[in-house]
């Protein structure tokens, strides 16, 4: 294989629906929380995009983190063990933390961090994701507080997504073809 090859992408979801999208979600958490801070945590790397677009919209006190985790390497599965690459720099204890991410697949990224997240004694955590594949859920107990799109098991890239690290850039969000 080629790797030097462009992938074909097909559109999904376009910058327009994505950013009407994310308006609508970000309302909502507007009204949710009312009166309160929001203690937002990014999770590196694909959560970057998504977490700046929301960020820019919420009304409430905004503190922000950032934590980097990896559970896919280079490939499309999910190699199922869990790395933290970079913690979070603030403590979480009495914060309403809304961990914000791009995408929930089989859930273990995020079985994991609430797992851990939870024994540092924050007031509330919440989930907020901009994409939800809920056909490829393995970890049940992941509840997803707020969800911009439900999509089907195809493999996506684009605002934040990668595929092999490339493609996060993209401001819509794309389906691979694979070639054949
Ligand atoms: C991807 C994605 C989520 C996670 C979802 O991250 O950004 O964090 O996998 O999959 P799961 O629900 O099956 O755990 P990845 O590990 O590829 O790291 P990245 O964000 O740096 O691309
Ligand atoms: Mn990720
Ligand atoms: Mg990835």
């Amino acid at each position: 294989e080629d790797k030097t090859m462009a992938d074909k992408i097909r559109v999904l979801l376009t910058e327009e629906e994505v950013e009407k999208r994310i308006n609508e979600v970000a309302e909502i958490i507007n009204r949710d929380y009312q009166g309160k801070e929001i203690h937002l945590i990014c999770i590196l790397k694909g959560g970057v995009f998504f977490t700046c677009e929301l960020a820019k919209r919420l009304t409430a006190p905004v503190s922000m983190d950032f934590m980097s985790v990896s559970s896919y390497g280079a490939g499309t599965v999910s190699s199922g063990v869990v790395r933290i690459i970079k913690d979070l720099d603030e403590p979480l204890e009495g914060k309403n933390v809304l961990i914000v991410e791009d995408i929930i697949d089989s859930g273990r990224t995020l079985a994991y961090l609430i797992e851990v997240l939870k024994q540092r004694g924050p007031a509330d955590i919440r989930l907020c994701t901009l994409l939800d594949k809920p056909e490829r859920r393995v970890k049940k107990q992941v509840k997803v507080d707020y969800t911009c799109f439900t999509i089907p098991d195809e493999f996506v890239v684009g605002y934040g997504l990668d595929y092999d690290q490339k493609y996060r850039n993209l401001p819509y969000i794309g389906v691979v073809e694979q070639e054949g």
